[in-house]
């Protein structure tokens, strides 16, 4: 029998159709939480939820954009209507961005740092008393080790290192309501990111995601008494350290 250790559990996922986010979706599912995927189209979304019904979770699908800030409030709404608490919110959604400085033009940047960095703050911000409303819940934010070292792109590196900064007033304002938060940084992980072929790098240079998202679920199932602020995660060939 397998082990429901997020039984009961809220679980919001942005990102959720593919890659790390749709794997944490499943992770999370199959510990028994009832998952909330968020996406910006209805058919993958939907693709995933039916996957994960199929599977025996529990999973509804609210399609929406994270970097519209009144999408996002009209689906917190729909969420806090249908969900009386939420206990873990994924902020995972997130998209590349030019990697030069020259090459960076003003709309990229802005859709970069819409999504990568003002979604983040729009969802949890929206879904912040739901969040208070549980009694022990868990926001694990997305970033990457571009937040950590930046590297040639100006909007990629900027959104995620501006993930830090809000990650750590997320923790700050969490204290008192018993919300603990984390910031993930992985390195490469085989979802096709930029276009890349799934399936052709070795494990040791890019990372199973559904290895990463059972990282992820252990993380939202770890007891309340203690908080992993950070942690960064690599393939073992990546020359990080
Ligand atoms: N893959 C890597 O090598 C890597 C490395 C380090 C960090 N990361 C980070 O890990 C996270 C997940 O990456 P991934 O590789 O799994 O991405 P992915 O496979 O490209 O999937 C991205 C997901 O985000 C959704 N999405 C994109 N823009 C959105 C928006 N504006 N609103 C709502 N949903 C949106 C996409 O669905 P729709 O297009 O339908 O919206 C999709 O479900 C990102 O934050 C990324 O920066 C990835």
């Amino acid at each position: 029998m397998k082990e429901e250790t997020l039984k009961n559990k809220v679980a919001v996922i942005t990102g959720a159709s593919h890659g790390l986010g749709r794997a944490v979706a499943e992770r999370l599912a199959a510990a028994g939480a009832q998952v909330v995927l968020i996406a910006r189209r209805d058919e993958p979304l939907n693709e995933a939820a039916e996957s994960i019904r199929a599977a025996g979770g529990a999973a509804a699908v609210y399609p929406c954009d994270v970097a519209d800030s009144a999408q996002v409030l009209e689906t917190a709404s729909a969420i806090q209507a249908a969900y009386r608490k939420v206990d873990i919110l994924v902020n995972n959604a997130g998209i590349p961005a030019p990697r030069t400085f020259e090459g960076t033009d003003i709309s990229a940047w802005d859709e970069v740092i819409a999504v990568n960095l003002s979604g983040v703050f729009y969802l949890t911000r929206a879904l912040w008393s739901s969040l208070c409303a549980a009694d022990s819940a868990y926001v694990i934010n997305i970033s990457g080790t571009a937040g950590l070292r930046g590297g040639g792109s100006p909007a990629y590196g900027g959104s995620k290192f501006g993930l830090t900064g809000l990650n750590h007033a997320i923790a700050q304002a969490g204290k008192a309501h018993n919300i603990r938060s984390t910031i993930l940084y992985p390195g490469g992980m085989d979802t096709g990111w930029r276009g890349a072929p799934i399936g052709e790098l070795p494990r040791s240079e890019s990372m199973d995601p559904q290895a990463v998202a059972t990282m992820i679920a252990q993380l939202a199932a770890s007891p309340a008494e203690f908080v992993v602020n950070e942690a960064v995660l690599n393939p073992l060939n990546h020359p990080f350290m």
